[in-house]
């Protein structure tokens, strides 16, 4: 008999098929289904609880905030949640770092920040163009989904996805494509074609993609280019954000300031929806009201929030992220790498890295006996050939270890 999503939930659902059992309750990195059994949780949310499943130092801000009855919706009036937090990430987060960026809200998911900054750098720069690079995910709705670049992803669309070039990453053509010299000529030649744009957008390690992470000369020669030739940078930091490659912000490993930098997933610390833009103040000219979103300022995801920066603030997450990627990269080079093929590929920074295993039925078959042996896992990229490990920058050594081991032990036995 079918159960009750087979039967009346919509045949789009997805991540269900990979792990078909009824979880109900998590803590940390367990994740526990209706029969009791528990799985280690390498998936993470899609990024969104970098603090670990139910996080008690935020919960405990949370049921208080609650217990006290403290204004739960309020759109973009003024409210004390959303006052503790801009303050809190602007003396904690901004300042520190030099960063001179205004805060705009949009709807809380990933999709409707990166859609707000698309229409806002388009206004900025009277141009309708925006450059993605090939690999990108930026989500699911139209402005979006023509960043967005896998191919069952945008046959979806039903129209046309336009004003949007994509771009060859440095990782194409076995890792050698010239993306800076490639964007110098488009930009330069009267007979490239392509109009110039008024943004290019990146992850600066991108994720559903398959995990390629960018170099940092990468990094900042785009920055360059786009000074030189009046572009905006935004940086997606949707999923790669939060603290997940060694530092808060991503592109701090560059040195670089993006002109916009787009937050959702973890910024809201507890799995709660949250999403923002950060822009330079000039970019700032929409009209009161232009953008607007009956969900943006959710007063709860702001109190997770600003516990979630206190988090990671007294618990040093990211020296915690830069230890544990050590232990990740021993790992997976001490004892993964020799079980793979030859043109098989190790990727990633921080805590976010992918095992390429270049085939889609074997990276297929290797989720498939990681869940059975209870690790949540997920994949990612061309042909979902990656296996995607990222887990909860809160997870303890023992247990990330215990996770690796279970991968490693699929992997003998697939290959
Ligand atoms: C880099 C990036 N941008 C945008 C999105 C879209 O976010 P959402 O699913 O909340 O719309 C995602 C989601 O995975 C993402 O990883």
């Amino acid at each position: 008999m079918k159960n009750v999503f087979e039967q009346y939930e919509s045949n789009v659902r997805s991540y269900c098929r990979k792990w078909p059992t009824v979880f109900s309750k998590a803590k940390g990195s367990m994740i526990v289904d209706e029969n009791g059994e528990s799985y280690i949780d390498f998936f993470d949310g899609a990024g969104a609880l970098n603090y670990g499943h139910n996080n008690d130092f935020i919960k405990e801000r949370l049921i208080k905030y609650i217990e006290s009855d403290g204004i739960v919706h309020s759109l973009d009036m003024y409210a004390s949640a959303k006052k503790e937090f801009l303050s809190y990430f602007e003396k904690e987060f901004l300042i520190p770092r030099g960063y001179d960026y205004k805060v705009m809200f949009s709807g809380p998911t990933g999709t409707n920040a990166v859609e707000m900054a698309l229409k806002l750098a388009r206004k900025n720069k009277k141009r309708n163009n925006v450059f993605a690079l090939m690999g990108a995910f930026h989500g699911m709705t139209l402005g979006t989904l023509a960043l967005t670049t896998e191919k069952a992803a945008r046959e979806g669309a039903g129209v046309t996805l336009e004003n949007v070039t994509h771009i060859a990453p440095p990782y194409y053509m076995n890792h050698s494509f010239d993306t800076l010299g490639y964007l110098k000529e488009i930009l330069e030649d009267d007979h490239s074609g392509i109009d110039k744009p008024a943004a290019i957008i990146l992850e600066t390690v991108q994720a559903e993609g398959g995990i390629y992470p960018f170099s940092v000369d990468f990094l900042k020669g785009l920055r360059n280019l786009c000074d030189q030739y009046d572009i905006l940078m935004i940086v997606d930091d949707i999923q790669v954000g939060c603290g997940r490659t060694g530092h808060f912000f991503s592109f701090e490993r560059a040195g670089i300031v993006p002109d916009m930098v787009v937050l959702s997933k973890s910024i809201g610390g507890y799995g709660l929806p949250l999403a923002m833009v950060l822009i330079k103040p000039e970019l700032d000219i929409f009209h009161p009201g232009e953008h607007n979103g009956t969900f943006r300022g959710f007063q709860l995801s702001m109190v997770t929030a600003k516990a979630g920066l206190e988090f990671f603030q007294e618990n040093k997450m990211d020296q915690e992220v830069k230890r544990k990627e050590k232990i990740i990269y021993n790992y997976l080079n001490k004892e993964i790498k020799p079980l793979l093929k030859k043109d098989m590929e190790i990727r990633g920074i921080g805590m976010i890295w992918g095992i390429d295993f270049k085939s889609g039925k074997l990276s297929r078959a290797v989720l498939d006996e990681c869940f059975k042996n209870h690790l949540i896992i997920e994949l990612a990229g061309r042909d979902d050939a990656v296996l995607k490990i990222m887990p909860a920058l809160t997870i303890d050594d023992e247990l990330l270890l215990k996770g690796l081991e279970i991968i490693k032990n699929q992997i003998k036995k697939v290959l």
